[in-house]
């Protein structure tokens, strides 16, 4: 019989069966602990730190910034727990989504697939944007001027050299990384990862190179004041700004859950899972900490408000060859990330599809290629057109608190889980619940009390898109309501 309660929910053994059944057959299982970690590095190292460090210390923070990634690095390290347990568990795709439908039920379900979109597609977006930042600033490098108008979103007003104004039309370059990277996403998985692991190498070692040599160029004057003082305005410097920036930087935080993605691709769910997420979040959150506090220590944080303020820190420095290397690493590393949002993306779709409550084409497997390639290929041109026409400001705000508000639920899953399903084989337990759960609400409501309103009230509307939406054809397809229409 269809069960029509909307908070009709999977069993756990249900989704680990249908996994089985469905996915891991169409699906390839090609990636190992060492793929999965370096995907979770190349997810993560991204426009947060190559692009809004710079804008966030401007603005929020001053060098405090670097206290607002401790307390980002915080909240993500109980929420890094959470994820780790529950892609154990449920070795799926759809990440947090499934996590949901076995926990608060359909409803709820949707809810996070609909919010994931934020995090994933609008995220794939944002980077998108901050690509286009450094690849202007490259090709000026080498003499290629793009005119700045197309090279921006429509309305953004843009200082060019000779101290006018102009206003952007469209962001070119950033159309131009989708669709290189939808093309490679469509042809192949394997052949995706492997190029990932090369790029995740560049811009690992880009990075610390940016530490380890601008650590001898540091002014510590620039450090002072380290907490410069509040403007009067909640998140304008002092404490509530080190609380704003910390909202803002928390994009560079976003991407360890995408591990958890390719669950159902992983060789050893079970032992890869944890490592993954874990390992790629402490790796970064390292390196974070210290490129906001060599950065801030070579250019005065009111000079940071740029598309390519880590190239502006090498400049300080003095040396012009290394200023371009960083720009190319900038350039790889932004470029994996999207890859792995893009290919995140079709892979909760790919989930929801296969429950009903998203229309079958994103579900379906190209038969050579083993690649969802009708939705990649709409994700790709969607997000194309969002970053032509959005500024990198108001889409970085939009997923951090999207992405936030996906943590608190997952939290609140492992919570939900231990209780009803408590015999459930897991393989990785996270210590200390519910304190550990507890602090990551905690934390994450933290941070989106950071953001201002209007950032607020656009999470609202979008959810409220989603419902409609729900009720108009998830409601009426879901397998789980009605199993006997499949
Ligand atoms: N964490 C990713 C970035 O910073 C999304 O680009």
């Amino acid at each position: 019989m269809a069960d029509t309660r909307y908070m009709a929910r999977k069993s756990v053994a249900d989704i680990v069966n249908s996994a089985e059944a469905h996915g891991s057959h169409s699906l390839s299982k090609t990636l190992g602990a060492t793929s999965i970690t370096a995907m979770g590095i190349g997810a993560i190292i991204g426009a947060g730190i190559f692009v809004l460090t710079g804008t966030a210390a401007a603005q929020f923070a001053g060098p405090s910034i670097t206290l607002s990634f401790v307390l980002g690095g915080i909240a993500c390290a109980f929420v890094g727990l959470c994820y780790s347990e529950l892609a154990a568990m449920l070795p799926v795709c759809g990440s947090s989504y499934t996590y949901t439908y076995a926990t608060l039920g359909e409803i709820f379900a949707w809810i996070i697939g609909w919010d994931l979109i934020l995090e994933y597609a609008m995220g794939a977006a944002t980077v998108a944007v901050g690509w286009s930042g450094y690849i202007v600033s490259l090709l000026h490098n080498m003499g290629i001027n793009i005119p700045p108008t197309l090279a921006a979103a429509p309305g953004t007003v843009i200082k060019l050299a000779d101290g006018t104004t102009a206003t952007g039309v469209v962001n070119l370059p950033a159309i131009v990384i989708i669709a290189i990277l939808t093309t490679m996403l469509v042809l192949g998985t394997k052949e995706s990862a492997r190029l990932n692991n090369i790029m995740v190498a560049v811009k690992l070692v880009v990075v610390v190179a940016f530490i380890a040599l601008g650590v001898f160029f540091i002014k510590p004057e620039n450090w002072h004041p380290f907490i410069p003082a509040n403007t009067g305005e909640f998140g304008h410097f002092g404490m509530s700004g080190i609380l704003r920036g910390s909202a803002v930087v928390f994009f560079a935080f976003i991407g360890f859950d995408a591990v958890s993605t390719a669950a159902q691709e992983a060789k050893k769910p079970q032992r890869d899972m944890p490592i993954g997420i874990l390992g790629s979040l402490i790796v970064c959150t390292v390196l974070y900490i210290l490129v906001a506090g060599v950065l801030t220590g070579l250019v005065p944080y009111a000079d940071l408000n740029v598309p390519d303020p880590i190239a502006r820190g090498v400049d300080a420095i003095g040396l012009n060859w290394f200023s371009i290397l960083i720009k190319i690493g900038a350039l790889t590393g932004l470029t994996t990330v999207i890859l792995v949002l893009l290919y995140g993306q079709s892979r909760i779709f790919f989930t929801m599809s296969q429950d009903g409550l998203l229309p079958p084409l994103f579900a379906r497997v190209h038969p050579r290629l083993q690649t969802p390639h009708l939705s990649q290929i709409l994700i790709g041109t969607i997000v194309a057109i969002v970053a032509a026409l959005t500024p990198i400001g108001v889409l970085g705000e939009m997923v951090s608190i999207g992405t936030l508000f996906a943590f608190i639920l997952v939290c609140a899953a492992v919570m939900y889980l231990r209780r009803s399903d408590s015999d459930a084989l897991r393989p990785f337990r996270v210590p200390g619940v519910p304190v550990v759960p507890v602090l990551g609400i905690l934390f994450c409501l933290l941070l989106m009390v950071g953001l201002p309103l209007v950032t607020w009230g656009r999470l609202v509307v979008w959810l409220v898109i989603g419902m409609v939406i729900y009720l108009t054809y998830g409601r009426n397809h879901s397998k789980l309501r009605f199993p006997g229409r499949h």
